[in-house]
């Protein structure tokens, strides 16, 4: 029996399925609409041409889901490619999403074109009946999943099935090999050093976070002046020369691990600071990276001087060396020391002493 013929018997049985399912292949059980056979019914050639496409798409799924892997490997972290529009861009992000993008799709659309152009073209009514379900109706639904499996083809285009499998098997490879990321240190890299190391040093202007920095130069941007901050203010700050770094530099990270916090109380209300007079007349800074898994927090609460993080409820006293009095944060936050320069500006007076961001990078080296 051919393809063809099978298919024509699959429709015939559809017609078998009395009360329940009728199944019209002449014309629509819902308008008086001929039904037009595709060519694929009619034309062997055409079917075969079908099923050689939609193996195709798999087997290319496959090669995507290889391509991808390749180039996770072995293209450069700090490699970039400029796109337009979105400007400089990681290449292996591009590269990554590309594939990882392609094998997906290809696999979609050869499950589009294999119901599309081979499994059987019938329409078929189903009256609806009581949900309970009992044994003849289980045993109808074993039968139909039996006959489900043959219309579809799925034992009989052996190619297909054996691409689709291939495809499906190496489909999560992907989410694998990423995931790799979350406890293997990239080689030649430290992560307490990276977050040991910002831009903030002695003299840099503090300029405040409104929106995007890039492009921003030192010329061109305005400081905060202690005056500017009244008594219980807060506010989310940045280096002054935070564009130029992320610009040039393609120090995508720069920017949050230079996010900060500015808050005002009474100089007589602070209990204790990470270093002598690391405040300015009130005004002390602190990163605003949680130390417990790196959200940005902003929530600050004037009367106890807390600052909550909105992720998971740790709470840092702002007043005494923002140590962490409660949630699952387990080290205080980074201090800032500050000043002021010539013109009244406020400034860092030194790095940050420790390093800033999540902590659980710290945990097998202390
Ligand atoms: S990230 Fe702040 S408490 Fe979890």
């Amino acid at each position: 029996m051919t393809d063809i013929d099978h298919k024509h018997a699959a429709n015939d049985d559809a017609h078998e399925h009395g009360s329940e399912v009728a199944t019209k292949v002449g014309h629509s059980p819902v308008a008086d609409i001929p039904h037009k056979p595709r060519v694929t019914d009619t034309d062997p050639k055409a079917a075969r041409r079908a099923e050689r496409q939609v193996a195709g798409m798999f087997t290319l799924s496959m090669i995507f889901v290889i391509a991808f892997v390749v180039a996770y490997v072995a293209i450069d972290k700090g490699t970039y490619v400029y796109i337009p529009v979105l400007g400089d861009v990681g290449a292996s992000n591009v590269v990554l999403g590309f594939t990882f993008g392609a094998a997906v799709f290809l696999i979609g659309a050869g499950a589009i074109q294999w119901a599309k152009k081979l499994m059987p073209d019938v329409e078929v009514v189903q009256q609806r009946h009581d949900m309970t379900s009992d044994k003849s109706d289980e045993e109808a639904a074993a039968a139909n999943y039996e006959r489900g499996k043959e219309e579809s083809g799925f034992a009989r285009y052996k190619i297909i099935r054996r691409s689709l499998l291939g495809a499906m098997a190496l489909f999560p490879i992907p989410i694998i090999v990423v995931l790799r990321d979350l406890w293997i240190t990239p080689p030649g890299e430290n992560p307490v050093e990276i977050l040991s190391t910002t831009p903030w040093e002695d003299g840099v202007m503090i300029i405040p976070d409104v929106g995007d920095q890039t492009g921003l130069s030192p010329e061109t941007s305005r400081g905060i002046r202690p005056e500017d901050l009244p008594v219980g203010g807060l506010v989310s700050a940045l280096p002054v020369d935070i564009g130029v770094i992320q610009e040039e530099e393609h120090n995508l990270n720069a920017r949050g691990k230079a996010a900060i916090i500015l808050v005002r109380m009474e100089p007589s209300e602070i209990r204790s600071q990470q270093g002598e007079g690391w405040d300015y007349n009130g005004i002390v800074a602190f990163s605003k990276i949680c130390t417990h898994v790196g959200c940005p927090i902003a929530l600050y609460e004037q009367r106890t001087h807390h600052l909550l993080c909105p992720c998971h409820q740790s709470t840092f006293d702002l007043a005494d060396s923002g140590d962490v009095v409660f949630g699952p944060a387990a080290r205080r936050m980074p201090q800032l020391p500050i000043g002021v320069n010539a013109e009244g500006y406020l400034v860092a007076k030194a790095p940050f002493a420790e390093p800033v961001g999540p902590s659980f990078w710290e945990r097998d080296r202390t």
